[in-house]
């Protein structure tokens, strides 16, 4: 189902992506992350889950996105066994439009996309040193459920992040 909701954050638009917005997301990608993907990969996760792929813009500028997949298994954060769990994969916001919200705002909708797709919890996997990003997730009550060393290719441990929804 199309989730027409769009928010606005300041002069922002924070709205469900768009096919052809994935050239800007993917850009977004390569300058705010050292995680990149194929583009098919971004094509993939919007076909199997838009209403958890969510974009910032400002007059038709792409300016930040974030993107997930839904997916079924062992809960990290309620003794309940067998869960469906969003996973958000990838969260950036160019730095001209940081700390204003966008961020925040990004994680929230996806949240809500979830809860459309029967999501009861949240997880996602943070650079231990992205000590601003954790502090964002924290402010949003998501917990670090575990932590796992070599995580990333630079070596890098990461954070196992979870939180009910
Ligand atoms: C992590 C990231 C997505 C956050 O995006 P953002 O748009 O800056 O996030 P927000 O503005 O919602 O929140 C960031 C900070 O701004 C604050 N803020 C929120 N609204 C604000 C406003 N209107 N005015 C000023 N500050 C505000 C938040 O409280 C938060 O403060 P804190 O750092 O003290 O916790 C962004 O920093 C980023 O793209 N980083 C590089 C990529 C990355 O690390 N992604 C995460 C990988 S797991």
């Amino acid at each position: 189902m199309q989730n027409l909701v769009s928010k606005h954050v300041g002069p922002y638009e924070v709205r469900q992506c768009r096919f052809e917005d994935l050239p800007q997301v993917i850009l977004i990608n390569s300058v705010c992350l050292p995680e990149h993907y194929s583009d098919s990969f971004f094509e993939e996760l919007y076909t199997e889950s838009p209403e958890t792929f969510v974009v910032a813009e400002l007059a038709g500028k792409v300016v930040g996105y974030i993107m997930c997949r839904i997916e079924y298994g062992f809960s990290s954060i309620r003794r309940l066994g067998l869960s469906r769990k969003g996973h958000i994969v990838s969260v950036a916001v160019l730095e001209e439009a940081r700390n204003r919200g966008l961020g925040w705002t990004l994680i929230k909708e996806a949240l809500e996309g979830m809860k459309q797709r029967s999501c009861g919890e949240a997880y996602l996997e943070v650079r231990v040193s992205n000590t601003g990003a954790v502090r964002l997730y924290e402010k949003m009550n998501f917990k670090i459920t575990s932590k796992t060393e070599r995580y990333y290719r630079d070596g890098e441990a990461s954070y196992l992040m979870s939180v009910i929804i």
